[in-house]
């Protein structure tokens, strides 16, 4: 018989010979207490998150406060162990809420000399330095401490963990990397794989050292503030998947050529640097190319036919360059694109002939060219489609009459073009509609409703349209912009008081009546532009204007308007154009 005495030991016995098991490693007391220390100088507040986390869907909470005296560390959130010498050889607290500092004098510096990973990325360090003790963590291959705010000089320190992989700084506003800062990261970290220093200012030359790291995968450095011109070597490296060198805008360089197929690049990002020249023939040796981003350089020329071979691609923005002559029919061939940005630039030709026709296409943003010819008809597959630009193109005649169903368009830029007759009824009942913009066209006729109750933006000022305009459309909660300035509208503002997000209205050169309802200067908090004039309003101005509002322009020149001019007016601290004239007021401006 066994006394209950022995039972208990017999069990705690099998309990922690279980828990030994399990869990082989157990932390040393040493680095608890460390841990523990170090988890003592953070406040945990959701609102130190960057929203990062919660935009690409990563569960964030606050992984240390789970840590707690008496339990192995190696069990705790975010710490991971090496399973046979106990060493604590991670620590993942990215998302973690972590609001506080990392002093110098910090436990985590002394007491983890095999640390080889650590990722503080997404908490809010208060805009504190990098403590030049993160040298300390000799063997460290991968660290990150992206978006959470950090400020000051990178320490050169940096630079002594010559073991690192990866080493992610980026989105750090107010973080530099002052000379000889960049030069000797270059030069010392050798093994380094992935190397993000995006939004750092770094100011300072392209290191030609960055040549000799020919393992690198990925390398970013938009925003940087970069100077001088790129080294062509670095598309060459024989491993980077991905470039990022965009927005640095006094960064020079060319597009090197591609002489052999073999180049890994997937993600090619160059936008809104000072590159120029034009795009090579062998551009088509970019096999793997599934990003090409170019918007906003110095680039001219014909578009190269081969650059329809890269069917991987699924981002082409090749936008505000100088490029001419007729985009090739190649690529239409291209079948995975997503996003298709050519606008701005000299291009001509017939807009179908390059057109892709693919049902993935979201982004077609093909505006500011000289097309010319009539309105294209788009592609059957082309039913994806969230943002549409065909401004500015010279197009003639009228709106296509076959358009199949666009659910999800939001974005429908026509504006600038010769488009005569009619607005068709399948743009009136887009139901995703945000932005619509078709001012200087020729278009005439009445308009019906939009039917989209998400209508932003409406710009239709410019044409012959005539007839009665919906006042329902004031109605829409998220109207910010009505502008139908210069056609021959009639209408009553009745409705007007509906709009609480309007902020721009612009009814100009139109023949608008009735008067304007008393809500007037205190519907819609962000009001700045009132434009009614030479139209057919009359009565009086309500004098509700009221304190703090934001208006900026106050344009009724050419009305019929008696009575007082409001008092309230003198609430309009914003106020820059105010315009009463060709009126029957009674009075004059108040004091
Ligand atoms: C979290 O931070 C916000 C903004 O700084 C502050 O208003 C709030 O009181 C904080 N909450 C806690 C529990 O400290
Ligand atoms: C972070 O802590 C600092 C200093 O205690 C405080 O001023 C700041 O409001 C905190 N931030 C958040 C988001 O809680
Ligand atoms: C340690 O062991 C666990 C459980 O077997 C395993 O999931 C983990 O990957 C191991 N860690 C390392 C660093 O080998
Ligand atoms: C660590 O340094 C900070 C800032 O200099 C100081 O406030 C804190 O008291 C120090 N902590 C310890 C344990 O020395
Ligand atoms: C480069 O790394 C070595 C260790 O590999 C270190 O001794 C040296 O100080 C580092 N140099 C610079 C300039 O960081
Ligand atoms: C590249 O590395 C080699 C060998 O370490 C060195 O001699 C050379 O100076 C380095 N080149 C650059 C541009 O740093
Ligand atoms: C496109 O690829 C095909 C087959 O790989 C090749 O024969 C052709 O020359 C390429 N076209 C261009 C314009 O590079
Ligand atoms: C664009 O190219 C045209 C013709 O090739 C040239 O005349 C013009 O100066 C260029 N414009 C710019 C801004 O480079
Ligand atoms: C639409 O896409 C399908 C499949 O991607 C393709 O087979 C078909 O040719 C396309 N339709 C047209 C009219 O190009
Ligand atoms: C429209 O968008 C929704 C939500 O993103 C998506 O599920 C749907 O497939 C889209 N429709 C088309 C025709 O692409
Ligand atoms: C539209 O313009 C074309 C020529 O560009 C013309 O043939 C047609 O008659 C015009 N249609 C209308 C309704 O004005
Ligand atoms: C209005 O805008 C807000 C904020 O962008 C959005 O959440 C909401 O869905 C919009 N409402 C409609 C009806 O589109």
């Amino acid at each position: 018989m066994v006394s209950n005495n022995q039972l208990c030991h017999l069990f705690l016995f099998l309990c922690f010979f279980q828990i030994t098991c399990l869990h082989a490693q157990l932390c040393t007391q040493e680095q608890t207490s460390a841990l523990l220390q170090f988890k003592q100088q953070f406040s945990f507040n959701k609102s130190a998150l960057s929203n990062y986390c919660d935009s690409v869907g990563i569960h964030s909470y606050p992984k240390m406060e789970s840590w707690k005296e008496g339990s192995d560390c190696c069990s705790w959130d975010g710490v991971e162990c090496d399973n046979n010498t106990s060493q604590v050889i991670g620590l993942d607290l990215s998302c973690s809420w972590l609001n506080g500092t990392i002093h110098p004098n910090s436990t985590i510096f002394y007491y983890f000399p095999h640390l080889q990973s650590l990722n503080l990325a997404f908490n809010d360090f208060g805009m504190s330095p990098i403590s030049s003790e993160f040298s300390r963590f000799s063997s460290l291959t991968h660290l990150n401490l992206s978006d959470s705010s950090f400020s000051g000089k990178v320490p050169i320190e940096v630079s002594f963990l010559s073991k690192l992989i990866s080493l992610d700084l980026s989105y750090n506003y107010g973080l530099r990397l002052e000379e000889p800062g960049f030069e000797l990261l270059v030069q010392n970290l050798t093994k380094v794989r992935e190397l993000n220093l995006g939004e750092i200012n770094i100011s300072s030359v392209v290191s030609n050292s960055l040549l000799n790291l020919t393992s690198l995968t990925r390398l970013d450095l938009f925003y940087c503030g970069l100077l001088g011109k790129f080294p062509d070597g670095i598309f060459h490296l024989p491993h980077l998947n991905e470039l990022r060198i965009l927005y640095n805008p006094a960064l020079t360089g060319y597009f090197p050529e591609f002489i052999n197929s073999s180049s890994p690049l997937q993600d090619l990002e160059l936008q809104q640097t000072n590159f120029s020249g034009e795009l090579p023939d062998s551009i088509g040796n970019l096999k793997s190319l599934k990003k090409l981003g170019a918007f906003g350089c110095k680039f001219y020329g014909s578009i190269p036919t081969s650059l329809g071979n890269l069917t991987e691609t699924t981002h082409l923005g090749i936008g505000y360059n100088n490029f001419t002559g007729m985009l090739p029919s190649s690529l239409s061939n291209l079948g995975n694109l997503v996003y298709f940005g050519v606008g701005g630039n000299n291009f001509e030709g017939k807009i179908t002939d390059f057109l892709p026709n693919v049902k993935g296409l979201l982004y077609l943003h093909i505006g500011s060219n000289n097309f010319g010819g009539p309105f294209p008809s788009l592609g059957a597959n082309l039913t994806s489609l969230v943002s549409l630009d065909l401004s500015n193109t010279q197009l003639t005649g009228p709106l296509p009459s076959q358009i199949i169903g666009l659910p999800n368009l939001t974005w429908l830029s026509l504006e600038d073009n010769l488009i005569n007759d009619t607005i068709l009824s399948w743009v009136f009942s887009l139901p995703a509609l945000e932005y619509f913009k078709i001012s200087n066209n020729k278009l005439t006729g009445h308009v019906k409703q939009l039917k989209s109750t998400h209508l932003r933006d409406v710009d239709l000022s410019n044409n012959s349209l005539h007839g009665r305009f919906p006042s329902s459309t004031f109605t829409h909660v998220n109207l910010t912009s009505l502008i139908l300035s210069s056609n021959n509208f009639s209408g009553e503002l009745d409705m007007l008081c509906y709009a609480v997000s309007l902020e721009i209205l612009v009814l100009s050169s139109n023949r608008f009546n009735g008067s304007i309802p008393q809500c007037l200067g205190n519907f819609s908090t962000y009001f700045s532009v009132l434009d009614l004039r030479k139209n057919n309003f009359f009565g009086t101005i309500p004098n509700t204007f009221v304190k703090g509002n934001y208006f900026e322009t106050i344009d009724l020149n050419g009305n019929g308007f008696e009575g007082a001019v409001p008092k309230s007016l003198v609430n309009c601290k914003m106020l820059q154009v105010l315009d009463l004239g060709c009126n029957k007021f009674s009075d004059n401006f108040p004091h």
